[in-house]
Order: C-alpha cells, then sequence, then structure tokens
C-alpha cells in the first residue's frame, strides 16, 4: 500500500505520516528532507539558492545518511528548501529517488507538496492535511524553542504565509490536493486526534475497495 500525505508548511503532516507508517507497517519517507539537504548543501557552499547548475548537482548525488542532521530541521533551511524547490530541474532529479522508495515492498508513507499529485498518483490513499496558518506558526514556535532556538511567533507565521504562497503558486507540482484527495484539517486536533482521524480515512478507503 502507498500512502500520500501531502499539505502546506508544518501542517502537522509530517508526524502524522510517521505515525501512518508505524501503524500500518510501511517504510516511510519525509520528502521534505530531501529538499532541505538540497538547500543546505547550497548554504554551505555559499551558492545562490536559484543557481540551477549547482542545485541540480546537489539533487543528484544527494547522500541519505545526511538526512537526519539536525540542521535540516531549521526554518532557514525550511524557506531555503521552498525556493530551491521551486526549479523544475531541481523537482525532476528526484522524482526517481522518491518513486523507488515508494515501491518498495511492503509499501509507504511519503509526506510532501506533491507526493498524491505527481510522485505517486496511483496511491491507494491520498490525505491533504490542513490547518489554520495561526495554528501553524504557533506548533512552530514551540518546536523551535524546544529545540533552544530564538523563535518570533509572528515572524514565524509570516514566513509560513510567504511559503504557501510559493509553494502554491510555483509553475512545477504545486502544492494543492489531488482530485482524489480526502481533506483532514487538524487545527482542532491533538496528534491523537489528528492519528485517529488519518486511520479513519484509511479504513474507509480500504473497506470501499473491498466492496467495490
Ligand atoms: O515539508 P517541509 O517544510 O520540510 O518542506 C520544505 C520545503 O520543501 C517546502 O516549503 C517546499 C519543498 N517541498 C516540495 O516542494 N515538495 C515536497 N514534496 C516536499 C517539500
Amino acid at each position: 500500500m502507498i500512502i500520500a500525505i501531502d499539505g502546506p508548511a508544518a501542517s502537522g503532516k509530517g508526524t502524522l505520516a510517521k505515525r501512518l507508517a508505524a501503524h500500518y507497517g510501511l517504510r516511510h519517507l519525509d520528502t521534505g528532507v530531501i529538499y532541505r539537504a538540497v538547500a543546505h548543501a547550497l548554504l554551505q557552499a555559499g551558492a545562490d539558492l536559484k543557481d540551477e547548475a549547482t542545485a541540480v548537482k546537489a539533487a543528484r548525488t544527494l547522500d541519505p545518511e545526511t538526512f537526519g542532521n539536525p540542521d535540516l530541521k531549521t526554518h532557514e533551511v525550511g524557506t531555503a528548501a521552498s525556493i530551491v524547490s521551486a526549479i523544475p530541474a531541481v523537482r525532476a532529479a528526484l522524482v526517481e529517488f522518491q518513486r523507488e522508495f515508494a515501491a518498495k515492498p511492503p509499501g509507504a508513507v511519503l509526506d510532501g507538496r506533491d507526493i498524491g499529485t505527481v510522485i505517486c498518483p496511483a496511491a491507494e490513499v491520498k490525505i491533504f492535511v490542513v490547518a489554520d496558518p495561526q495554528v501553524r506558526a504557533h506548533r512552530r514556535t514551540l518546536e523551535a524553542r524546544l529545540r533552544g532556538e530564538a523563535a518570533d511567533e509572528a515572524a514565524i507565521l509570516a514566513d509560513i504565509l510567504a511559503r504557501d504562497e510559493r509553494d502554491q503558486n510555483r509553475a512545477v507540482a504545486p502544492l494543492k490536493p489531488a482530485k482524489d484527495a480526502y481533506l483532514l484539517d487538524n487545527s482542532n486536533l491533538d496528534i491523537e486526534g489528528g492519528v485517529r482521524a488519518a486511520i479513519d480515512i484509511v479504513e474507509a478507503v480500504r473497506a470501499g475497495r473491498q466492496r467495490a
């Protein structure tokens, strides 16, 4: 089974995807990490985030061993990833890696922006996670403070709104729900409530399939 979880920045889709993968015994790939790794490589090299040739080279030489680097989680790298990910050639260079990951048995949960629309359009279940921008900014601020980073909630909200705008309006693979995606608004749900709602969706889709 392949489950596609898409949604905007800080929507909680990452935690949800991880929990779903554990629940169903599937592998999990946070695809944002891939774009973050490319952005991080450019920042480290002092390269321009819009330098296509350097960005594509970084995408082609990605080392999955680096995906656990905590520096990738920072807000700064996330914003840089949003810029780098708008380059079509960078996205193209990363498609195969994601599809190969999804295709390996026993299946996988992938979370990102374009999993249900571009990377795995045939995924059995597609969930599009949303939450109010204020709620997302608040959650991100708490996370950043827990990591010991200074975090200004108003600045994070402005950044989230700018990131939504860029992710939704880029020419290639913009952030949008697939036509057959289920919408999950977790603004008023805690993590457990979100996980339960997602499992309910997966079970309803499976039950519907069996009847068909
Ligand atoms: O989910 P995240 O915050 O880790 O993602 C960081 C950026 O990477 C996001 O703003 C846009 C980009 N991204 C993407 O374009 N496609 C994906 N599948 C995942 C992330």
